[in-house]
């Protein structure tokens, strides 16, 4: 089916490692994938109502996702597709084993458009696989122009900024080589991060992700084959490009673009730039999710206040106890893809809410219509100078305390105003006196430094300032252009290191030894040196 290297690649990987590894006996209760409902997703687009038997196509839908959406659309036709036949396997048995019946499965390249599932579709869900695509602009396109008029697109990409620390992990992983080709790989690396400090930032990274708790998780996040993020400005783009206009966020309030431009004065500003701004500063802490609509899609309408379908007529009954129950032994949370937290609903509160719909707040989340929802600033403007920018990010920069490149994008939110004055920006103390009132909670203590740039300013205030009056310094091409102070030491700790962990790769040179250097023994240094 497929020709190009790059899905040859995602295949081999998502055929020996499904995604995601969630037990078949898994169930969902049915109000709860609440938000996946097509009526409730129009609504939030303002599209008008949904049709009563809508078309739904899961595009790289992995071994959950049919089942979720199954359950959340009994009335739908489900179309899931997937690159990897042994996903498509687990999600089919899924579906059996629950008695979800309503679901076509087949597999499908999205990068070969000979292979889709044919006409239109009134949802189309695309989560975590464009960054997987070596041309997602392409895809995205004729996804778009699979849309029926108002049809709804949901997708899901990694932030470039925020998701920094799960792609120098798997910098380390290749580094060590370690990969998905090797069933014995995960484990090694899980082995090999709980060995780091306590307070190393990519050991934080790696416990606190939710999916590294199993294999195909630790591949999914850190042993991927040729995964990447998207700032703000380069998800606008792609939007842009594919004739596309973001709709409605699936954002926390504090990764809202419309919202949180009001709290950091940014209102004259594009949603991609709200957003690549939020990611900077490390506040979005979770993917991109957006729903999108055609360029061309029919005017927004804001329809009466209605109940949500799925709790119009719920009633609590003993197997949905049952239900919740046995969720709650796992933890409470199935990868639903909603990102919401009070998802799981206790059944009194399902009770309440089906005898209440009609006098619900006009705001509530299970009340469809009654308002619109969508974004009001600007969907996207362009950043002419964002390829040097991230150019310069990622440089290795010379000189007595250069920026730690485990800290470089830390350091890319302090230079982005600095290097940058034609985006108007505020000054770092005006920047962080507006962050003030929202980053706080957000920052977390047992660190030498802030995990975002607020909370590291606030222990190294000064030394960032001096370091922005101090550029530009010199670049190197890589580590083999450039020595560590105290070089021969530091490559003898790091063998060391290497040499009593139990990685597969056992010969180091220079460069590489370097480089490891950085990533996992200067965690407590925001500057190093290099000569
Ligand atoms: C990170 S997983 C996400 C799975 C699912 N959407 C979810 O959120 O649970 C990425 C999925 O995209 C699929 N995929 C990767 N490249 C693809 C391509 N070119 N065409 C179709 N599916 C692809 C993989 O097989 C995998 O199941």
């Amino acid at each position: 089916m497929t020709t190009s290297t790059k899905s040859r690649e995602m295949q081999a990987q998502y055929a020996a490692w499904p995604y995601p590894q969630v037990p078949l006996l898994a169930a969902l209760p049915s109000t709860h994938p609440w938000e996946l409902h097509v009526s409730w997703l129009w609504d939030r687009c303002s599209s008008g109502p949904a049709p009563a038997k809508p078309r739904i196509w899961i595009a790289g839908c992995g071994t959950f996702q049919p089942y979720a959406f199954a359950v959340a659309n009994p009335h739908a036709e489900i179309v899931a597709t997937d690159l990897s036949e042994p996903s498509l396997d687990v999600a089919r048995r899924r579906c059996r084993w629950h008695r979800q019946r309503h679901v076509r499965f087949a597999p499908v390249d999205l990068a070969d458009e000979s292979t889709w599932p044919d006409g239109t579709f009134d949802l189309i869900e695309c989560y975590g696989v464009l960054m997987n695509l070596a041309d997602p602009t392409t895809a995205l396109r004729r996804m778009a122009q699979r849309l029926t008029p108002g049809g709804v697109l949901r997708l899901m990409l990694y932030p470039h900024w925020s998701r920094q620390r799960v792609f120098q992990l798997q910098r380390v992983a290749r580094l060590c080589g370690l990969g998905a080709d090797d069933r014995s790989h995960p484990g090694q690396l899980r082995r090999f991060v709980q060995k780091l400090p306590k307070a190393h930032p990519l050991r934080y990274a790696f416990t606190t992700y939710a999916d590294s708790k199993n294999d195909a998780g630790v591949v999914d996040g850190f042993l991927h084959k040729g995964d990447r993020g998207f700032t703000g400005f380069q998800l606008g783009a792609l939007l842009r490009d594919a004739g596309m206009t973001p709709a409605y966020w699936f954002h926390r309030p504090w990764g809202q673009p419309d919202r949180m431009a009001e709290r950091l004065d940014l209102q004259d500003r594009s949603q991609s730039f709200v957003l690549n701004y939020l990611d900077l500063w490390h506040e979005l802490r979770a993917n991109l999710v957006v729903c999108a609509r055609r360029d061309d899609a029919p005017a927004r309408v804001v329809q009466a206040p209605t109940p949500h379908p799925l709790f119009a007529q719920a009633h609590p009954s003993l197997r949905h106890k049952l239900r919740l129950a046995r969720l709650g032994l796992l933890g409470g949370k199935l990868p639903t893809r909603t990102g919401d937290e009070h998802l799981v609903l206790r059944p009194q509160q399902v009770r309440a809410l089906a005898k209440r719909a009609d006098a619900l707040p006009q705001d509530h989340p299970l009340l469809l219509g009654g308002k619109d929802h969508g974004p009001t600033l600007p969907a996207h403007e362009d950043f002419a100078g964002e390829a040097r920018f991230l150019q310069h990010a990622a440089a290795l920069r010379v000189g007595q305390r250069a920026p730690n490149p485990l800290y470089a994008h830390l350091f890319a939110a302090f230079e982005l105003a600095h290097l940058h004055p034609e985006l108007g920006l505020p000054d770092l103390e005006a920047q962080v006196g507006k962050w003030l009132p929202w980053a706080d909670p957000l920052e977390e203590r047992p660190f030498a430094f802030g995990l975002t740039p607020y909370g590291t300013l606030q222990k190294l205030r000064v030394n960032v300032r001096e370091h922005l009056e101090r550029e530009p310094l010199p670049v190197a091409t890589d580590y083999g252009a450039v020595r560590l102070r105290g070089d021969a030491t530091a490559l003898a700790r790091t063998r060391t290191l290497l040499a009593a962990a139990d990685l597969p790769r056992r010969d180091f040179d220079d460069a590489t030894l370097r480089e490891l250097f950085v990533l996992l023994m200067t965690h407590d240094r925001l500057f190093v040196t290099f000569e």
